[in-house]
């Protein structure tokens, strides 16, 4: 059977990936920067951390393994992490997958990376995507546009304001659309690539798309919620977050992220990856959706 080793199994896309790889009975190793987060697996995988700062010891831990599902990345920049330093780290990773012979990388990035971009987050997402090209290992790049389930931040978040906050609040005009995909959609695509033996590029892509406008009222309707919904102009919002993250000790958003969301990088016009609608799901889970607050900087 072969051997997958996969980032951050104690995290969010990577934990629903391992149970499901576990399940198909491959050999399972995680390499992660949460050695102290409870192991939900047990002696069921490997655990090893992402050595970074040890090159020869990152090309020892990947050895004999035949795919990299790679999830790693950095959702904003932070006084302890920083785009920058994720495509660095990204770099030494593979470099690390080609000198132990690894047989094919899984690589999650972004819908619409563009390197002449003035967002970090996908003018990185693109460098990184040319960086493993020109490796010459075997690839799937997997492109999502934002990811929901149990543990989600941006939908969850939503519906936290919703049932929090006074009034909500959309950037803008809100006309901008968006694509969320059920995480065990993702964590499926992500298996179905590592066992594809051919490149591959495939936007990652929920079953509903959805103007901004459209996703809030339809999670306020699903949650029951008949607060005014009002558009602002994004630096309100943004800065409405910022108040909600110093309360919470959080990033809540950032100016980029709403910039990305308002430019419409978060759409792209292609066919559904995933099956599972966001509105059965969250008719589903109506009576827990946004209950609690889903903490970005506490789960580092
Ligand atoms: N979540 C979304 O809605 C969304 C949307 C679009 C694209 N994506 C992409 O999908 C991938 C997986 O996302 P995810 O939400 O499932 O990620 P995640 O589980 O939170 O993290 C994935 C990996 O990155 C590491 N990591 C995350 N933030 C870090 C930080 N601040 N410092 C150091 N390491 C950090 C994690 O470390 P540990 O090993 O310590 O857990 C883990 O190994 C990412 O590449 C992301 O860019 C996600």
């Amino acid at each position: 059977m072969k051997k997958i080793t996969i980032t951050g199994a104690f995290g969010y896309s990577g934990k629903y990936t391992t149970q499901k790889l576990l399940k198909k009975g491959y050999k399972v190793q995680t390499i992660t920067n949460s050695l102290n987060k409870k192991n939900p697996f047990g002696n069921k995988i490997e655990v090893s951390k992402l050595e970074f700062k040890n090159p020869e010891k990152f090309t020892e831990i990947l050895q004999g393994t035949d795919v990299l599902i790679n999830t790693y990345w950095v959702r904003f920049n932070h006084k302890k992490f920083t785009h920058n330093k994720a495509v660095e780290n990204t770099k030494i990773m593979l470099d690390a997958a080609k000198k132990a012979g690894v047989k094919k990388i899984v690589h999650v990035s972004i819908t619409n990376p563009d390197k002449n971009s003035d967002l970090e987050y996908f003018k990185g997402k693109a460098e990184l995507e040319e960086y493993l090209k020109q490796t010459a290992i075997p690839f799937s790049i997997v492109r999502p546009a934002v990811l929901f389930g149990e543990q989600d931040i941006l939908i969850n978040n939503i519906a936290w304001m919703i049932r929090h906050m006074p009034i909500m609040g959309i950037f803008g005009k809100g006309e901008y659309k968006i694509q969320p995909i059920y995480v065990h959609d993702f964590a499926e695509l992500l298996i179905k690539e590592a066992e594809n033996e051919q490149n591959n590029i495939v936007n990652a892509i929920g079953a509903e798309t959805f103007t901004y406008n459209e996703l809030v009222k339809t999670i306020a309707k699903i949650i029951g919620s008949k607060k005014p919904i009002i558009n602002v102009s994004p630096w309100l919002g943004y800065w409405v977050g910022k108040i909600i993250s110093s309360i919470k000790k959080d990033v809540t958003i950032t100016r980029p992220e709403i910039k990305g969301l308002m430019d419409n990088l978060l759409y792209v016009d292609d066919e559904p990856a995933g099956k599972t609608k966001l509105t059965d799901w969250a008719e589903k889970n109506k009576n827990t959706l946004g209950k609690t607050y889903s903490n970005e900087l506490s789960r580092r």
